[in-house]
């Protein structure tokens, strides 16, 4: 099975395994677990902020993120095909007590624009405008990776107007890994940042949420509060500082695996792809032209041993991971072409 329904299906290295089982462990809720705190300062470090703080998901990092900015009757502002939008639960409203303001995209990214018109006057019948968040890099819509000056100008002009600026950094190492520009330039300014360690790099669990001490401090009160608090969770930091260590590299393969099937399966016919696909690990494209669903697409890939997700009626998502080296995208690419051929062929008789 060459499996690309997402970076989250890696599973531990040898290396990594034996990391974890070394690690050096204490209480990680009094703030005495020796590796979790190193996890801590290192990612602190690699995106130049004060603190940071280990998160068994990237999904708590988000609400933590948004229960800490925000008060109840608020809205937040990000992208109609962000993760924080469509798949956690609605966990901002259900537990935040907080409306999204979804801004339509074409493939997740916003403008200053739209942010201009989104933010509400101050009034007595709106809700306050209190977030904005950006998905470096996209998830759902293809890997895009986010202009850094546009990140920038959307942060001043939203934080000129009381706002605080979010980072939703589950792949924001593959947008470093694309463009070069370190992860503390990305970050810097914004109120708070975290980035994952079970996608790309390869950890079984958890994430990282970074900003101030005090935003930190307040985080660390919600990550209590959800049930988030650990105790011996250096078996798991390990596991981090290892993926830190020797993962990196892998992103930059992923990214060029992904870029490789965008070329190998770019003139398939009945297929169609974004003019920004091929950015970084992840590749989007439509079944438009074969007369099948995505689902069904998807499921024929499967019946040849490739696995590729299904997003939507049209859309199909695939993910260079670590566990598929390039000659299972070379694999996948044949298995895609000659599905999406005999399905255009069935489509036109
Ligand atoms: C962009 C983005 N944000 C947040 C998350 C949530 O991360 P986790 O699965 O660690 O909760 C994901 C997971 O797929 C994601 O892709």
């Amino acid at each position: 099975m060459i499996d690309l329904y997402s970076d989250t299906q890696t599973r531990p290295t040898p290396g990594m395994r034996e990391a974890m089982a070394r690690a050096e462990v204490g209480d990680e809720q009094s703030g005495s677990d020796p590796t979790t705190n190193a996890l801590c300062e290192r990612v602190a470090a690699l995106l130049g902020m004060e603190a940071g703080v280990f998160m068994p998901s990237g999904t708590m990092c988000n609400l933590a993120s948004i229960l800490v900015h925000t008060r109840p009757g608020d809205e937040i502002i990000v992208d109609d095909q962000s993760h924080i939008y469509n798949t956690e639960a609605a966990g901002s409203a259900a537990i935040g007590g907080v409306s999204v303001r979804a801004l339509p995209t074409r493939v997740g990214l916003f403008t200053l624009a739209q942010v201009e018109a989104a933010i509400r006057p101050p009034q007595r019948t709106a809700p306050r405008s209190a977030l904005v968040s950006v998905e470096q890099t996209t998830s759902f819509s293809g890997g895009t990776v986010w202009d850094v000056a546009e990140m920038r100008l959307i942060r001043d002009y939203a934080q000129a107007r009381g706002l605080k600026a979010h980072i939703d950094g589950a792949r924001l190492l593959n947008a470093v890994t694309a463009t070069g520009i370190p992860a503390a330039d990305y970050a810097a300014g914004f109120d708070s940042v975290w980035i994952d360690l079970s996608k790309g790099l390869g950890c079984p669990v958890g994430a990282v949420l970074c900003g101030s001490a005090a935003f930190v401090e307040a985080a660390w009160q919600w990550k209590y509060r959800l049930g988030g608090a650990m105790r011996q969770s250096g078996v798991l930091a390990a596991a981090g500082l290892y993926a830190l260590d020797h993962h990196i590299a892998q992103l930059a393969e992923d990214n060029a695996n992904a870029a490789w099937l965008h070329r190998a399966i770019a003139d398939a016919p009945g297929l169609s792809f974004d003019p920004t696909a091929g950015q970084s690990n992840i590749l989007c494209f439509t079944v438009d032209g074969l007369g099948v669903t995505a689902s069904a697409f998807a499921a024929a890939c499967l019946e040849d041993g490739v696995r590729i997700r299904a997003l939507g009626p049209r859309q199909i998502r695939v993910t260079a991971n670590l566990d598929v080296d390039r000659a299972g995208i070379e694999r996948a690419a044949t298995v895609i072409r000659a599905r999406a051929s005999a399905f255009a062929t069935r489509a036109r008789t």
